[in-house]
């Protein structure tokens, strides 16, 4: 059975699961599991792996998420992700953007199950921290139902430990990334077949759930949710995650906002705009929202001291 940190997680988002969100989530949130945003096992053994894996103690538990399709080269960025703290290891089966389905990885690899359960066995066994992965419902028109029972069974064979289904498909021509989040229908149901037929295996659901109140209602049939925009449109629904699923006192908006500026003082200047762009949503719904907003549209730096000083 998955940790209880599984109950609830933020997705891997290109752009806005970086180190600063991260910081900004885990403070909200405690006990909820985060992702790192997709990482190639290339830029894991050959990038600035400090920068991209900055792990630590206090933003535990952190999923490093790796993109590839070379089973020798993702076994080794598991390695090095798992040395720089990674808690768990997830592979990408579910992104469509046009980089990646060049490469022969993401969504791609949904069409070939035996490449993916090659993958998941070299991480398995290059790693002590669970692997898991990332799937669509089927890719194109391939058959959302025996193709995803088959995806599913050997990803749990390989050595798996949880699978998250973004419940819709992908399609790989016709539709960007962006479409791809919006256009193919969310088909919640067919998830839960999956749950049902796959019995004591790990099932995390994920896609357009906007509230703490959806959350719980999938929680009912499935292992854990997982969301993503609706953290970053409103990142303060965290509180209401802490209270209303793990059953924890959750910190004031104001009290965040402090301890981010905190943060971000500490921080270098280059990673400035990130703290910006983690901050936008904080006051989401609120009254004072605008007259924040103003304040963050500020060239950075000014932002910042701007709402240091108020
Ligand atoms: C800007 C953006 C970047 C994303 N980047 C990744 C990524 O790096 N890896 C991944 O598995 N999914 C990525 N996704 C997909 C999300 O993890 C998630 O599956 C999707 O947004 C559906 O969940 P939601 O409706 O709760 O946002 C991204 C989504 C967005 C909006």
């Amino acid at each position: 059975m998955l940790a209880v940190a599984h109950r609830f997680s933020v997705a891997p988002m290109m752009r806005y699961s970086h180190f600063p969100a991260r910081q900004l989530w885990r403070f909200l949130c405690p006990p909820a599991l985060l992702y790192t945003e997709m990482l190639t096992a290339e830029a894991v053994i050959y990038g600035r792996r400090e920068q991209l894996l900055k792990l630590p103690a206090e933003q535990q538990p952190v999923v490093v998420q790796l993109g590839g399709a070379s089973p020798d080269r993702l076994a080794e960025a598991a390695r090095i992700a798992e040395a720089m703290g990674a808690a768990e290891i997830n592979f990408n089966c579910g992104c469509p953007s046009p980089r990646v389905r060049c490469g022969h990885f993401g969504a791609s690899l949904m069409k070939t199950p035996e490449l993916m359960a090659r993958c998941v066995e070299a991480m398995a066994a290059a790693v002590q921290v669970p692997v898991t992965v990332k799937c669509r419902l089927a890719v194109d028109d391939m058959d959302a139902e025996t193709a995803l029972d088959d995806f599913c069974r050997r990803v749990f064979a390989a050595g798996a430990r949880a699978l998250v289904v973004h419940a819709r498909r992908a399609w790989l021509d016709g539709l960007n990334p962006a479409q791809n989040r919006t256009v193919p229908p969310l088909d919640y149901a067919r998830a839960y077949r999956l749950k049902e037929s796959i019995g004591d295996k790990s099932i995390i659901i994920n896609g357009g759930i906007n509230t703490v109140e959806e959350a719980l209602r999938h929680l009912i049939k499935m292992d854990g949710v997982m969301l993503g925009r609706a953290v970053v449109r409103s990142p303060y629904m965290l509180a209401a995650v802490a209270r209303n699923i793990f059953g924890i006192t959750p910190p004031e908006r104001c009290a965040a906002l402090r301890y981010m500026l905190e943060k971000a003082a500490q921080s270098p200047p280059r990673t400035w705009s990130q703290y910006v762009s983690a901050l936008a949503g904080l006051f989401h719904g609120e009254p004072n929202n605008k007259y924040y907003r103003r304040r963050l549209a500020l060239p950075q730096a000014a932002a910042l001291r701007a709402l240091c000083e108020e």
